[in-house]
Formats: structure tokens, sequence, C-alpha cells
């Protein structure tokens, strides 16, 4: 089994901290330290804030092949999942507080695209256990959903440390992402915790080198 310290380690740079007026040349420079993109998606119901949706992921499936991670912060996923799906989302990620997400679930695999279920700070570890067997992608909230560049929440590593044990111990596949005040000077807790994917946007997009910033992220190790 993977330790920690031989884990291979993703980086997904959030694009709600990229200058959406250039987000072609923000992503390119990241460039190659770039795993995937992270492309959260706000209401303005579920969360406070307004952000992107399907044509903007439409038109970041033109200008590049990285897997295009979407983050559904909306109270109503179910009726712009085949928007998303058809504008070229890879992964879609829904939140347990919406309530019964396997529904969903369904939905988004027969669509042929990856399942990822979040939930947030004050959500416990016990509302998503359930879901494990049916997803590809447990994505743990260290900060409270709707804004980038809120302080990290360490109390989330207890539930990144108990997923990564049942994960381990049922031999499953999913991946656990992390989502929130991300930096290159904590994400050394985070990996030791067990993350596989660590999400960071003004962390990296607020570098004066964010393809820098993404390698310090990716390669942090106590
Ligand atoms: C918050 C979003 C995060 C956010 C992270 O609701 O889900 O993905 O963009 O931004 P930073 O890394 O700046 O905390
Ligand atoms: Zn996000």
């Amino acid at each position: 089994m993977a330790t920690e310290t031989t884990r291979p380690v993703k980086v997904a740079p959030s694009i709600l901290a990229a200058d959406f007026a250039n987000l072609a040349t923000d992503i390119a420079r990241v460039g190659e330290e770039a795993d995937l993109l992270h492309v959260d998606c706000m209401d303005g119901h579920y969360v406070p804030n307004l952000s992107i949706g399907p044509p903007v992921v439409k038109s970041l499936r033109k200008y590049t092949d990285l897997f295009l991670d979407c983050h559904l912060m909306i109270d109503n996923p179910d009726v712009l999942l085949d928007a998303f799906a058809d504008a070229g989302a890879d992964g879609i990620t829904v939140h347990v507080e919406l309530g019964d997400p396997r529904p969903l679930f369904d939905r988004i695999r027969a669509l042929g695209v990856r399942v990822g279920l979040s939930f947030e700070p004050a959500t416990p570890y016990a509302d998503v256990e359930a879901y494990l067997g049916d997803i590809d992608l447990l994505l743990v909230m260290s900060v409270k959903t709707g804004f980038g560049g809120q302080a990290f929440i360490p109390e989330v590593l207890e539930k990144v440390r108990a997923a990564r044990a049942d994960i381990d111990r049922r031999g499953l596949a999913v991946e656990i992402e992390i989502d929130g005040g991300i930096k290159a000077d904590n994400a050394h807790l985070a990996i030791a915790a067990g993350c596989d994917i660590l999400v960071s946007g003004t962390g990296i997009f607020g570098a004066d080198d964010p393809a820098g910033a993404a390698r310090r992220i990716r390669e942090a190790r106590g």
C-alpha cells in the first residue's frame, strides 16, 4: 500500500481564482504542473455566490485536454447534469447536503462521467461513508463553500484520515480530494493525512509563478 510519502499527488488548480477574462492565458501559466482543472460552479442559492456553468466548461474543453473536475455548488444539480456532460465535464461532484445522492450518481455515471461526492466542513464523515462504494472521488471541503481565499480548516484532516483508512481497508479506487485554503505551506498536512488530489485557487493563481506554486504544492512533504 502506498504511504503518504510514496502516494502520487495530483494538483487541481481552481479556476475560480483565475482571471475570467483571460482564462486560457491563466491556465497556460500553470502549464504542465496542472494535473486536473477544478471548475467551481455556484448558483447563488446553494452558496451566496455566482460563478460559471456549462458554457464555460464547453469553452475550456476546446482549449485543454486536462480532466475537467466540475464541483457543483448548486441546489438543483439534476437539471444541469446533461449540460455539464455535453459541455465536456470529465468529473461531476455533488454535495451530500442536498439529500440522497444515489439517483444523481446513477445519472452521472450513465452520462459516462466520473462521480464525485463532497461534504462541507460542518458535515460529519458518517454522512458520506455509506456512499464510498458508489463514487470515484470524495471531495473533502476544507473551507465552507462559496468563496476562494478563505483560511484552511485543519480539523477536516480527521475526516481525511478516516476516509483514507476506510478506502484502503476496503480496497476501493476512490480518490480523496481536498478543497479550500490549500497553499504550498500547508499542503504537506493534506498529503500526510492521505489526500490524492489537492485543489488550490488563490494559492496558485494568486502567486507570481503559478506553475512553481503548483509544483511546490504537489511536492510538499512535512
Ligand atoms: C470554494 C471552492 C474552492 C475554492 C478554493 O467554494 O469550492 O474550490 O475555489 O479556493 P482557495 O484555494 O483560494 O481556497
Ligand atoms: Zn471547489
